[in-house]
């Protein structure tokens, strides 16, 4: 049986339960986040290699580091969140981005599904190597800050980020792979 809940690479297994996420998120206006979740959908497959290019650090924008996106599943068929883990750290992603983003569909918000997303995703950052990891949320973010409290994050600082026209919490999460 399918543990309740798996963080999983995208697949073509659950394209409709992945298209219906992202399209919660359209019919509310909400923002796409993390940034994959904007990609394009209409060629699946291309989408999919798009996202495992971008873990191999191939074919990715001026700027960007390679960056893994992890899609949360609940009962083995329901897409109810995305993560993105990026490998490295660059100084845009060092003050605000952090290494990693994640989102949980709307209908499912509130049951602690993304302090779930953020643990397993953290075990993914330990696979890779990392010791410690930088997570950042706009300060007016209340449930990703208790998210990344959840996982054991310590405030680090505040900055406002002029782009943003908001201040954004640092936050370290640090002995990973210790546990
Ligand atoms: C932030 C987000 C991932 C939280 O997901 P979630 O599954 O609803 O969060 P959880 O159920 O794990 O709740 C985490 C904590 O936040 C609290 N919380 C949840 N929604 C809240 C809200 N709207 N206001 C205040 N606190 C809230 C919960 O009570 C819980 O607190 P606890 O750990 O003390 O029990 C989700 O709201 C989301 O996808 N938002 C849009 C994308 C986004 O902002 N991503 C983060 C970018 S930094």
């Amino acid at each position: 049986m399918a543990s309740p809940l798996e963080l999983v690479r995208p697949t073509s297994a659950l394209e409709w339960s992945y298209r219906s996420h992202v399209a919660e998120l359209v019919e509310r206006g909400e923002p796409f986040i993390p940034f994959p979740v904007g990609f394009e959908l209409g060629d699946f497959p291309a989408l999919l290699k798009k996202l495992d290019d971008g873990s191999r650090g191939i074919g990715l924008p001026e700027g960007f580091v390679p960056n893994t996106t992890y899609w949360l599943v609940r009962n083995g068929s329901e897409v109810v969140g995305v993560s993105n883990l990026r490998h490295a750290l660059t100084p845009k992603l060092l003050r605000e981005g952090g290494h990693i983003g994640y989102g949980i569909r709307p209908s499912a918000r509130g049951q602690h599904l993304g302090t779930g997303i953020l643990r397993l995703t953290l075990k993914e950052a330990a696979a890779l190597g990392l010791k410690e990891v930088l997570v950042t949320c706009d300060k007016s973010n209340t449930a990703s800050a208790r998210v990344i409290l959840g996982n054991g994050g310590v405030l680090d600082s505040e900055v406002f980020v002029e782009e943003r026209g908001a201040f954004v919490q640092r936050y370290w999460i640090r002995g990973l792979g210790q546990t």
